[in-house]
């Protein structure tokens, strides 16, 4: 099988759609849902409805995909309108959220907690794309300052973290050492790599317009980034903090690798683009025959299973 357990939920497959990609609707997400992914997560939502970054703002790259959205999505009352309408009021499923300072994280968090939405919160400390506000999670200091006061209002919000990837040892220590110090329940790395540029060979411009070109890269250029984020932060967190592992997914390889890296739910974004939900049902049949060559009986016993040289 490929029974996964996460923050004492179980679940029928480790894989669920990335943050961001055909999930901004209560139709996406209904497809989600309906698919064959063991869970979902929504767009990440803001307090106020968004209409995003103007112009061209996404573009598949020979090997990924390059975007610079800009946070569009319905407002935080919309998701939470349609989790809290579902059978379980989402207790199986994850509201991405952000704000843009404090005080909106924190009001953010204050409707959620007031609310009956029954499921798991993914804090994106990452967001790449919004003039004026860099991804949080590389200023460790104010990620410390935030998560201290998040957890000194709330004690009983299920929260993970949505990372930026790291490239320094130095600072995976400093990530994981703030994160140790938090009741926080998972961490999900990497998001895209920020800020990445590709020229439109078309056109000798950039392949999207907002930001001067500057975007979010994803897809096949995050794999060997996204492992090592999750390894990194699998040898350096606290054994009660879960990990979701996001990057760079497009077969069952890349969805066991991340598992064996210590991962034990899977994002899928830049791929669900094209494909679809029906890239769950591909991967499931993948990642289950992997796990059937090896030996392996569900996905929780093959979590952190890499081998040693
Ligand atoms: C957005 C894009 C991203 O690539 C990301 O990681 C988070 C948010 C966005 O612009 O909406």
């Amino acid at each position: 099988t490929l029974t996964t357990k996460f923050l004492g939920r179980t679940y029928t497959s480790p894989l669920m759609n990335g943050a961001g990609v055909r999930c901004t609707t209560v139709e996406e997400l209904e497809a989600l849902r309906q698919s064959s992914a063991g869970s979902f997560v929504t767009k990440t939502a803001t307090r106020e409805p968004r209409a995003g970054n103007p112009g061209h703002r996404m573009s598949a790259l020979p090997y990924g995909s390059i975007n610079s959205m800009g946070l569009p999505n319905k407002g935080l009352p919309y998701y939470l309108d349609y989790l809290t309408s579902l059978p379980d009021q989402g207790a199986n499923n994850f509201l991405s959220v952000a704000g843009f300072s404090e005080e909106d994280q924190m009001a953010v968090l204050e409707t959620i907690a007031a609310s009956d939405f029954a499921g798991i919160v993914e804090l994106n400390l990452s967001c790449p794309n919004i003039p004026g506000h860099p991804q949080l999670a590389y200023d460790f200091d104010a990620t410390d300052k935030l998560l201290a006061k998040v957890f000194d209002r709330f004690d009983n919000l299920e929260l993970g973290v949505k990372l930026p990837p790291f490239f320094d040892p130095i600072h995976f220590d400093q990530i994981a050492a703030v994160l140790n110090k938090y009741p926080i329940k998972y961490a999900n790395s990497i998001n895209s790599l920020g800020n990445g540029f590709f020229v439109d060979p078309e056109t000798d411009a950039p392949m999207i317009e907002p930001k001067g070109g500057f975007g979010g890269i994803g897809g096949g250029y995050a794999k060997p980034t996204a492992l090592a984020n999750v390894r990194a932060l699998h040898e350096r967190l606290r054994d009660d903090i879960a990990l979701i592992g996001t990057g760079g997914v497009q077969t069952g390889r890349d969805v066991y690798d991340l598992i064996l890296c210590g991962a034990s739910m899977v994002q899928v974004a830049t791929a669900f683009g094209p494909e679809g939900v029906a890239v769950f049902d591909r991967l499931n049949g993948e990642l289950q025959s992997i796990l059937d060559s090896k030996g392996y009986a569900d996905v929780t016993s093959t979590v952190g299973q890499l081998h040693t040289v």
